[in-house]
């Protein structure tokens, strides 16, 4: 997580995992071979993002989420987003690649894009990252999504987090600064818990999120929460650093899916949740998404 000093979104390393599970039918073809140069053109110049002490710095969560972004690229063009929102936006480097990314694909207009974030120093900073890359979002220093919830329940067409995910104590969940970038309590799962219900309120019906997790996460877990609500899920992006496995999951609205999901996992270790997750009804209809 981010205690790094220098970082370089080193594009040679770049390696993009689609990992689709459960119905076994994969659909590489959708998906462009993405070069060095691609890469760099469709997301945020890491020597232009803005920097802060107090604000995270992009590292390699923020890489793999960018990296999931870019890797369902053509779905996210395709999708033809009104409204996109990032819930904790740091230096502004995932939300600014989305709108390039966006822009470079669908042209200008079309959408709108917002972010948000507890820290106020994390808006300021996303507000410059964004100038400096010649596209624009509203950035608003709240708690989640509070004050965006009542006027765009229902309306959000992609939703992208990398939440604070680290296990710490409780109590220093929500403490200013740094701190609420990676503090999230119990398992991590403190603040990923109160995402989950809200994003579920503030998607489309056809609305994806996409949202960063470790494995001490517990993500079979969360999939399965994801799951009661009506969504199915798959991994864009696997990563493990020598400190940390993370995954990019993706979710969407299952109209399939029934509301009350399986739990005959229940209890599963999150060591094995990917074995057990290719089993699941959760990666039904994956092929589309
Ligand atoms: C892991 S950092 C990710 C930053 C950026 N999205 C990135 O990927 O580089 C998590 C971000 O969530 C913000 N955050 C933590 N708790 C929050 C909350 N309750 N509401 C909004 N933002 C929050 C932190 O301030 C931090 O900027």
């Amino acid at each position: 997580m981010a205690q790094t000093q220098s970082i370089e979104h080193d594009l040679r390393n770049v390696s993009i995992s689609n990992i689709y599970l459960g119905s076994g039918s994969t659909d590489e073809s959708r998906h462009e071979v993405l070069t060095p140069s691609k890469i760099a053109s469709q997301s945020a110049q890491i020597r232009l993002v803005s920097s802060h002490n107090e604000v995270y710095e992009p590292c390699d969560d923020s890489f793999a989420l960018v990296d999931a972004l870019l890797a369902d690229r053509t779905n996210l063009i395709g999708l033809k987003p009104t409204f996109c929102l990032e819930i904790g936006c740091g230096s502004g480097y995932v939300i600014t690649s989305l709108a390039i990314m966006l822009k470079s694909g669908i042209g200008g207009g079309g959408t709108q894009f917002f972010a948000t974030d507890i820290n106020t120093q994390a808006a300021e900073t996303t507000t410059s990252t964004l100038q400096s890359h010649g596209v624009h979002a509203d950035i608003i220093a709240t708690d989640l999504a509070s004050g965006l919830q009542k006027r765009m329940e229902g309306m959000v067409d992609v939703i992208v987090v990398n939440p604070p995910y680290v296990p710490t104590p409780e109590d220093e969940v929500g403490c200013d600064g740094i701190t609420a970038s990676w503090a999230g309590g119990l398992n991590g799962r403190s603040v990923i818990d109160r995402i989950l219900p809200i994003a579920h309120k503030l998607l489309s019906d056809k609305g994806w999120l996409y949202m960063v997790t470790l494995t001490a996460n517990n993500p079979m877990q969360i999939c399965r929460v994801m799951s009661e609500y009506g969504y199915s899920c798959r991994i864009v992006v696997q990563r493990s650093t020598e400190e940390e496995s993370l995954h990019v999951i993706k979710f969407w609205r299952d109209s399939s899916k029934g509301s009350a999901a399986s739990t005959s996992n229940e209890g599963c270790s999150s060591s094995s949740w990917l074995s057990l997750l290719s089993f699941s009804s959760f990666w039904k209809n994956s092929s589309r998404h």
